[in-house]
């Protein structure tokens, strides 16, 4: 580990090298398929991301990032997009969909952007706590310092809310160790990069299925309408039979990475 170790570690372990899509465009295909694999079906199947996922290999390469190991496998992985944000918090997208919408929308629309939307940091499930997440976050605030750019913004999926489902993420949040940095495992390494909380955001991605849908992707049974708790959701899922609909909102952290 280059004998730098621990969650706050930026230094790439030994035999790792980082790269882009840029650079290494057919890298795309292995980069993506170990997005695919961490993630609860259910958070595979955001609308927003079906519509606008293909700008980052197409319009953004040179911010899409993945660390190779030793033997050539990509274990982690980091993907941004740029967006036209003033710098005010009351100017922060609505979540993560909007994030990625107006970035869509600024680009069509050809306007400058000043600042880095991070999308999401992906670690190997058998890489875990090793500090990769680190490393991919300074990949991201690299990228983010640029001659144009300097600010990164995120709207950071709290990764341990999904034990406490039923909390609001207003008090998740603001939830703090005795040291001050956040008691969330993945807020506290955007917390300890020098990032802070902006506010949280109830209804940053919404995800929207039928009755069949949802059960395919959550492995439930879903009796009567009302609220379901499912493995990996950060929030219950709002089931409506009559309907034929259930809806989640997944809740996420504005943190605000200034850089330089
Ligand atoms: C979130 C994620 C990227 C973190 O990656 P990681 O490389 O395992 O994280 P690190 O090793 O840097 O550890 C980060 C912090 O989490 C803690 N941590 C690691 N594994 C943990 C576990 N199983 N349970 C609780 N905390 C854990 C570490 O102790 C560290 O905190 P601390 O040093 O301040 O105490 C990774 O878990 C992941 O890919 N999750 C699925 C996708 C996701 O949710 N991404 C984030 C939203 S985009």
């Amino acid at each position: 580990m280059n004998g730098v170790s621990g969650s706050a570690q930026t230094a790439l372990p030994e035999g790792h090298r980082l790269f882009t899509i840029a650079d290494e465009p057919d890298r795309w295909r292995p980069l993506d398929d170990l997005c695919s694999s961490v993630w609860p079906e259910f958070m595979l199947h955001s609308p927003v991301a079906g519509a606008h996922w293909d700008l980052l290999r197409t319009d953004w390469p040179e911010l899409q990032f993945g660390l190779l190991d030793a033997g050539g496998r990509v274990v982690a992985a980091a993907n941004a997009a740029p967006i036209a944000w003033s710098g005010v918090d009351a100017d922060l997208p609505i979540g993560w969909d909007d994030q990625f919408v107006r970035s869509a929308a600024d680009l069509a629309a050809g306007r400058r952007c000043e600042s880095l939307g991070a999308l999401q940091i992906v670690v190997a499930n058998e890489r875990r706590g090793e500090g990769l997440s680190s490393v991919m976050l300074a990949a991201l605030r690299g990228a983010a310092s640029g001659a144009d750019r300097r600010t990164l913004i995120a709207c950071v999926r709290p990764t341990e809310k999904a034990r406490y489902p039923l909390m609001p993420v207003e008090d998740y949040a603001a939830w703090l160790r005795a040291d001050g940095f956040p008691h969330d495992p993945w807020l506290r390494v955007h917390s300890r990069a020098g990032a802070r909380i902006a506010r949280p955001e109830p209804r940053s991605m919404t995800i929207t299925g039928t009755i069949a849908e949802w059960r395919e992707w959550t492995h439930l049974e879903f009796p009567v309408s009302g609220s379901y708790v499912a493995e990996g959701a950060l929030a219950p899922i709002a089931i409506d039979l009559g309907a034929d609909r259930g809806v989640y909102y997944d809740p996420n952290v504005w943190m605000i990475h200034e850089i330089g």
